[in-house]
């Protein structure tokens, strides 16, 4: 059983996320999501629209993600492959080096991100419409 792992805040679920589990849990049998807490999202200097346990919930939902765990540190990386046993971590390819660290522990790959979607673009397009007085 090859297992992989992956971190992230998947706020406002969006078909960039969905494009990226899939492409990681094509890599192996069993695909584990590092969750960023609500408070490492703040460390992060990042906010979600959604909590923690809605964010999970909807991960959870996704046929891609076996397993979701909370991330609520930079640090916890290299416990969480020995614990979970991570045959290969992945990222998109944003942070590209980034965690070439792991390397020690297991294999480390980048994906390519999906154009033209992210969380923020989402919730920037939803706030200036709800200016503008849009539903
Ligand atoms: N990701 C991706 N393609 C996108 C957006 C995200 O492949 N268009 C990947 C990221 O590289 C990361 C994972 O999805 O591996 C979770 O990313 P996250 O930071 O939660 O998503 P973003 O949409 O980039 O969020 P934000 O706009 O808040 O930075």
């Amino acid at each position: 059983m090859k297992r992989i792992i992956t971190y992230g805040t998947y706020d406002v679920l969006h078909y960039g996320h969905v494009n990226l589990l899939k492409r990681a849990h094509a890599l192996g049998d069993y695909l584990i999501v590092g969750l960023s807490t609500d408070e490492f999202n703040k460390i992060k200097n990042k906010e979600s629209y959604y909590t923690y346990e809605q964010r999970k919930m909807i991960l959870e939902a996704c046929r891609y993600v076996d397993l979701v765990i909370p991330e609520n540190s930079w640090e916890q990386k290299i416990e969480d492959i020995k614990q979970y046993k991570a045959d290969i971590f992945v990222m998109g390819d944003d942070w590209v080096g980034k965690f070439d660290f792991l390397k020690a522990y297991c294999e480390v790959i980048y994906l390519p991100r999906t154009q033209n979607v992210s969380s923020t673009k989402t919730k920037e397009y939803l706030k200036s419409n709800k200016q503008k007085g849009k539903k």
